[in-house]
């Protein structure tokens, strides 16, 4: 191999470390952007040991503040608010195992796939709906 062929060759593999490393960041500040308090929220609450704990170890409230909350609290792109009885009555009428379905597969074009909660389980999602229509019941 020509030493230009081997310099080539290490620039690849520099060029190729720089994206892996971030890659990394990006992950890093997508997890914090997911963490975002919205004002009003009780965020601290969130966190307390008292909340109902489900399978894999993160409870419902944690999981819905740390993925739900930032629109289901605000109402983002039509999103139905948490704990509004009317926002949520319609969505009600369709049945659990639509609103099951249309969390874990998303629902066109706002409803992201999962919520944007990716280390949440089927179950889990479940969970998620079933808390938040409780709130809205
Ligand atoms: C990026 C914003 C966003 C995030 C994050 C988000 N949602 Fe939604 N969600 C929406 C919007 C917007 C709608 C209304 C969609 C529509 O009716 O077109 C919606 C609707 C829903 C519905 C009603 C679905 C139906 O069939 O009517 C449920 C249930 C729901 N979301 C659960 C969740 C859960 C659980 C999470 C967290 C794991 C979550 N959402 C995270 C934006 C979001």
């Amino acid at each position: 191999m020509s030493k230009f062929k081997l310099l080539v060759s290490l620039i690849c593999i520099m060029i190729a470390g720089l994206a892996i490393a971030s890659t990394g960041d990006i992950s890093e500040r997508i997890k914090k952007v997911g963490e975002v308090c919205i004002e009003g929220a009780d965020c601290a609450s969130a966190s307390a040991a008292t909340a109902v704990v489900v399978a894999g170890g993160a409870s419902v409230e944690s999981n819905f503040n740390k993925s739900c909350a930032t629109c289901h609290n605000a109402g983002v792109a039509g999103a139905p608010k948490f704990g509004d009885v009317a926002a949520w009555a319609p969505r009600l009428e369709k049945g659990m195992d639509t609103l099951y379905s249309s969390t874990i597969n998303g629902l066109p074009p706002a409803m992201p796939q999962k919520g944007m909660c990716f280390s949440c389980s089927d179950d889990d999602l479940r969970a998620l709906v079933d808390y938040m229509v409780d709130a809205a019941k």
